[in-house]
């Protein structure tokens, strides 16, 4: 039997995913929109694409969640994306309101499913999109400065996606040498600031939306690592119940990706630095909760 992924919110993140995964015929996609027409024309232009890609992902656009029953996998990225001096947390209370009618919606249709949320701010819910992303963002900034290939350079960025997010330079390496051996101090505080402020900068070009071509790559990624079991460890925003010290709170830390979702929180050891950074970052997650009044 094939496997079913629905996208809820058909715009650029949302479309762009249900693109990478069908040319990696990954699943049968089902897109959905708030917008008629919106779904239903990139679903159709998509599924049209497939002869030529070779691939035999169906791809079906529509505004009613019974088309999305017995997902396997249920990716929300409806929401509205951040405009030129607007920080995430500006978005919490729009997407809040959007995110509970959509998670209601699609529970009901797919009380199995895994829920990857994307829409921001995503620190507060299932398995939250954005460590993949951060980490990416880190990657190619280091692969780009140091002129190697990006398929030798990993990272880890934990922590919230926001300006406290925690790059972990001792955990980033290149074919397996860590950061700090290659580059010096100075030079890794930029590239981590630039990571930081990756969102930002993206948005700031763009003017009138955000990045849609690495987040829906990185919720892509995570999408495939549990529909294949491959028990890949990524950094995702998890539910801590202890672990780093934090407890009742979605924070982005290592996870194993497999099957049942996450299957494992990796605790990997902090300095007392990183572990301060952490904390911090769990606090600005514990504020946004505190506005939202969940
Ligand atoms: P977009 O504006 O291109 O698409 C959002 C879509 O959601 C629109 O088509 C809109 O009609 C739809 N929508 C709004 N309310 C809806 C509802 N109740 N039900 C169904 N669909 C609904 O925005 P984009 O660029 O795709 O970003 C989507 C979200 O993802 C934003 O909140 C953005 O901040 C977030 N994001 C998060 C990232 C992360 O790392 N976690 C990275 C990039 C974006
Ligand atoms: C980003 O980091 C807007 O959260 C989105 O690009």
């Amino acid at each position: 039997m094939r496997n079913k992924v629905s996208i809820v919110g058909s715009g650029n993140v949302g479309a762009t995913a249900a693109h990478w995964m069908a040319a990696k015929e990954l699943a049968d996609i089902v897109l959905i929109d708030i917008i008629d027409g919106v779904p239903q024309g990139k679903g159709l232009d998509l599924l049209e694409a497939m002869p030529i890609e070779k691939r035999d992902s169906y791809v079906l656009g529509t505004q009613d969640y019974a088309d999305t029953a017995n997902s396997d996998i249920v990716v929300i990225t409806a929401g509205v994306p951040r405009k030129p001096g607007m920080s995430r947390d500006d978005l919490l209370n729009i997407n809040h309101k959007i995110m509970s009618d959509v998670v209601s919606k699609v529970v009901k249709y797919s009380p199995n499913c895994i829920l990857i949320v994307v829409s921001n701010p995503l620190d507060a819910r299932v398995i939250g999109m954005a460590g993949v992303l951060d980490s990416a963002r880190f990657r190619a900034f280091i692969a780009l400065e140091l002129k190697v290939s990006v398929e030798n350079v990993t990272a880890f960025v934990l922590g919230g996606h926001g300006d406290t997010m925690v790059p972990l330079p001792r955990y980033s390496t290149v074919a397996g040498i860590p950061i700090t051996e290659l580059m010096d101090a100075a030079t890794i505080e930029r590239l981590v600031q630039r990571t930081r402020d990756g969102g930002a900068e993206i948005v700031k070009y763009l003017k009138t939306g955000s990045a849609f071509y690495a987040p829906s790559a990185a919720v892509t990624e995570m999408v495939e690592a549990i529909l294949k079991d491959k028990k890949k460890i990524l950094p995702c925003a998890a539910y801590l119940e202890g672990e780093y010290g934090i407890k009742g709170l979605f924070v982005g830390v290592p996870v194993k990706l497999g099957a049942k979702g996450i299957e494992q929180i990796i605790e990997i050891k902090l300095t007392p630095g990183e572990k301060a950074a952490l904390e911090k970052s769990a606090g600005a997650v514990k504020e946004l909760i505190a506005v939202i009044g969940v």
